[in-house]
């Protein structure tokens, strides 16, 4: 049985996971989180960045594609990640991974869960 995390979405309350070797966009969207995708997760925008609080040591490590569409994002911290390039590798000791999606991308996500 594949090994899964909580997904945790800052502000959403909803029980969400993270399978290993999921992305976070997939999860998300898999779910019906609505995260921003516009380049369909090919590592090709930014518009999937998300701030990850909990669990970023758990996740695949950066390429250097992915730190260079960083580079072009606003708002983008130590713990930025672009939801479609970021994996869960191993279950969390907490067994949680805990994100935020930034203000200027969470505008752009609709309101899908009533
Ligand atoms: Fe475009 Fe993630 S969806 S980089």
């Amino acid at each position: 049985m594949t090994e899964r995390a909580q997904l945790r979405i800052a502000g959403d309350p909803r029980p969400l996971v993270l399978a290993v070797g999921q992305s976070i966009l997939a999860a998300a969207l898999e779910q019906g989180v609505d995260l921003d995708h516009a380049c369909g997760g090919v590592c090709a925008c930014s518009t999937c960045h998300v701030r990850v609080q909990q669990g970023l040591d758990c996740l695949s490590p950066p390429s250097e594609d992915e730190l260079d569409q960083l580079d072009e994002a606003p708002g983008v911290g130590l713990d930025s990640r672009l939801g479609c390039q970021a994996r869960l590798l191993r279950v969390p000791a907490g067994g949680a991974v805990a994100i935020a999606i930034p203000s200027w991308n969470r505008n752009a996500m609709r309101e899908g869960s009533g």
